[in-house]
């Protein structure tokens, strides 16, 4: 079982929509998926239906015994969503009075989850974080095995890389076993560079920039068929199969994508 944190700390970078797509690829080639929404906008949970869940991501950040808010989707086999809470960000500024535990509150519904043998059903488990990197997203990041991080060819892009990367490593140095000096955050970062035009000279840039460096692992072209996606809940790997005359022509933009999602399995595998 992997862990997977998408996250970034801009918002509409694509973290949902690859986290979607990603997922569900996932999903189609047989791996048990779980999706965790860690976004109070709840976009994810929305995609399948689940908003206003009771059963939900907050009960994570809790002291009080609860049962696991694992919320299974019947309809849709290979993937179980923890839906969102629309209270994350008061969450947040709870966890954050919590010290020492504040950044392993993931880490210990997981260790519950496991206890109780429900958390080894799932080959993947992706969590889509909100655009803020706080006490909440920390608790992502202590879990996972890789953080990917959408980037843009926008004016800051570039910038939002190198930035997060310091991010990161701050963490890191910070959250440790005090006794071994190790730290917690093992996760490995990697970027995606997102919404690549054809043809535009900041396309052309960012993908200059971007070459000499290899925490790149996948390139999503600007198009259309995303937004198509989650605005008619139907993924990438659905296109895929689809042999309607709609998708047919777009079906060489849908193995390219396709394959850029074979390259973040194979990181996330290698991990
Ligand atoms: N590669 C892409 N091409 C075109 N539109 C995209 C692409 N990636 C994301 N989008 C669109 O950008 C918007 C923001 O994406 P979203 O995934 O919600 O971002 P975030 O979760 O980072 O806030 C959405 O309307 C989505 O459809
Ligand atoms: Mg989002």
């Amino acid at each position: 079982m992997k862990i997977i944190t998408i996250c970034a700390t801009k918002g509409g970078v694509g973290k949902t929509t690859i986290a979607y797509n990603f997922g569900e690829w996932l999903a189609a080639q047989g791996e048990k998926v779980l999706f965790v929404d860690l976004d109070q906008q709840c976009n994810l949970s929305h995609l399948y239906d689940l908003e206003n869940v009771e059963q939900n991501v907050g009960n994570i950040f809790t002291d009080e015994e609860k049962l696991s808010p694992i919320t299974p989707i019947d309809n849709k086999a290979n993937i179980d969503v923890v839906p969102g809470s629309p209270e994350l960000n008061s969450i947040s500024s709870w966890i954050a009075t919590k010290k020492q535990k504040s950044p392993m509150y993931m880490f210990l519904w997981l260790k519950k989850m496991s206890k109780q043998g429900v958390l080894e059903k799932y080959d993947y488990v992706i969590l889509d974080c909100h655009n803020v990197y706080d006490d909440v997203t920390i608790n992502a990041v202590v879990v996972s095995d890789v953080i990917f991080s959408p980037i843009t060819p926008s004016e800051f892009g570039y910038g939002a890389k190198f930035a997060f990367s310091n991010i990161l490593d701050e963490s890191k140095s910070e959250i440790i076993d005090f006794a071994t000096g190790d730290s917690y955050i093992k996760a490995r970062l990697y970027f995606i560079a997102n919404m690549i035009r054809h043809n535009t000279s900041s396309s052309r840039e960012f993908l200059e920039v971007l070459e000499s460096e290899d925490d790149v692992v996948a390139y999503l072209p600007e198009r259309e068929i995303f937004n198509k996606t989650t605005l008619e809940y139907n993924p990438i790997s659905e296109m895929l199969k689809n042999d309607d005359p709609k998708y047919r022509k777009q079906k060489k933009v849908l193995r390219d994508i396709a394959e850029e999602f074979k390259k973040m399995k194979d990181v996330v595998d290698n991990s």
